[in-house]
């Protein structure tokens, strides 16, 4: 039953540069397993737009989860919610993404294909690679394109029902702060947090699910008084990487970067990337940014309704400003699955593919394997108990070898066999993901045991 191996697996900042992991090979793993595949398939896909599968909506699950507990659930100075995703039309013209919120673009004249301006220096032309760089295409001039996706509300369709698809969360935590701070009885400062989907009509998505058309984000809007921004912008830029570092990404494949003047977006006076090594590059996982009082004056403006709050204390009445935390949840579930990819050489020559998920993040926790059919019934009713707890899985089907190496293609921790000694001693083998190692543990304290290892330092 075992397979105990040697791993090697130093896999370091130096090692990715040397090695990378190329990205078709986790696409074609993430589509065959069932993690992540082009959305409307059948019809040959849809670019910037990608479905994800029973695993992967396990794996982004447990992401969104984690980040709702550190971020909501064990603070007291955090509330969530749960905004529609169409605003009044009013909010984006409010918030500056009517006028503001567009990347520049050039067409193609001959083939007639879209491009970024700002990033096609480098790139040879989709059409004929080998002949022409971009930049010696027949281009137009560069303009502005506005990424807000529009919609029509109700039967007419004139300028006064067009809508937005929202193209950020955050905006509904700020045309909701009044609510939100007194029916939650929070004064500044305090935070509020909501995790949703955002849509961006981008120019070029690219990169699988890097840069869709629409996303997860996961947003935390920290309102306090203006003599605290520093403060709390030094204290969330902490809480994030710590946050980062705890999913299990490496250090050497995370960094910070602020950013130039010249790149701040329309409404942060201040704002920190924070990166992750990718097989294309260091990339943006998540924003910090130092939103000033930009957003709560401008609604206080475009809506007439007074936004400003007042310390009991002082009397002091002020227009809070926001430190915001904003991660995006398919990044992050990219990188997760990147980081987590090993190929690795077994003792006996083998080779197995592996994902080193941390556990409490792994879309299966556990797969009840019997080692024979004739031991279905012992097993069903493990698996029984422990579907009430954890994701658990069932496999009878093929060799034990096999069945490890299926799970470890999909980063299940734990395989717990059932053999033909359960029935008299009581106990199954739990066999280790990333050791290999097997214990022999009492099927009585066996959910105990598994509970204990999924949450190890989270
Ligand atoms: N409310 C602030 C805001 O939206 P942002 O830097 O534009 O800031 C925050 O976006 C995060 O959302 C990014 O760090 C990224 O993880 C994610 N994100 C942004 N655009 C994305 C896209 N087109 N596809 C996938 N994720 C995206």
């Amino acid at each position: 039953m075992s397979d105990k191996a040697s791993v090697s697996s130093a896999r370091d900042a130096e090692d990715r540069e040397r090695h990378p992991l190329a990205m078709e090979t986790l696409v074609s793993l993430c589509a065959a397993r069932g993690f992540i595949y082009p959305s409307s398939e059948i019809y040959g896909g849809l670019a910037g737009f990608w479905d994800y599968g029973p695993l992967g909506v396990e794996l982004k699950n447990n992401l969104k989860a984690f980040w709702w507990r550190r971020m909501v659930r064990e603070r007291d100075d955090v509330v969530g919610i749960d905004s529609a995703i169409i605003s009044h039309p009013r909010t984006w013209e409010a918030s500056g993404h009517v006028e503001g919120f567009s990347d520049p673009m050039v067409d193609c004249r001959t083939c007639k294909r879209r491009f970024r301006a700002d990033q096609i220096e480098g790139e040879r032309c989709p059409e004929a690679p080998k002949k022409r760089a971009i930049t010696d295409c027949d281009l137009t001039e560069s303009r502005e394109f506005n990424l807000m996706l529009r919609t029509e509300l109700g039967a007419s369709v004139d300028e006064s029902t067009t809508a937005y698809l929202r193209p950020e969360t955050c905006q509904a935590i700020f045309s909701g702060f009044k609510r939100v701070r007194e029916s939650a009885r929070q004064k500044v400062p305090f935070g509020i947090a909501q995790i949703g989907k955002a849509f961006r009509n981008e120019i070029t998505p690219r990169n699988f699910t890097f840069r869709s058309r629409e996303f997860e984000q996961a947003e935390m809007e920290f309102f306090c008084h203006p003599s605290e921004s520093e403060k709390w912008f030094a204290h969330w830029r902490e809480e994030r990487l710590q946050f980062h570092r705890d999913l299990g990404f490496d250090e050497s494949l995370l960094r910070t970067r602020p950013h130039a003047p010249d790149e701040l977006a329309h409404y942060a006076r201040a704002a920190e990337d924070i990166e992750f090594l990718f097989p294309f590059g260091w990339q943006e996982i998540e924003g910090i940014h130092d939103r000033g009082d930009w957003d709560l004056t401008r609604h206080t403006a475009y809506s007439g309704k007074e936004l400003a709050v007042t310390n009991e204390h002082t009397k002091e009445r002020f227009t809070p400003v926001v430190i915001e935390t904003s991660v995006g949840i398919d990044r992050t579930a990219l990188a997760l699955l990147i980081a987590a990819y090993r190929r690795e050489r077994l003792e006996n020559g083998e080779e197995r593919t592996v994902l080193h998920f941390h556990p409490a993040l792994a879309p299966i926790k556990a797969a009840i394997l019997p080692l024979s059919k004739k031991l279905a019934e012992p097993a069903r009713a493990i698996q029984k108990n422990l579907r009430k707890h954890f994701n658990v899985f069932y496999d009878e089907a093929g060799n034990i070898g096999r069945r490890y190496r299926r799970q470890d293609e999909v980063g299940t921790p734990f395989c717990v066999t059932v053999d033909f000694d359960s029935g008299d001693d009581g106990c199954v083998t739990v066999r280790e993901r990333d050791t290999m190692e097997q214990k022999r543990i009492p099927i009585e304290g066996l959910e105990r045991y598994l509970r204990d290892l999924l949450e190890e330092g989270l």
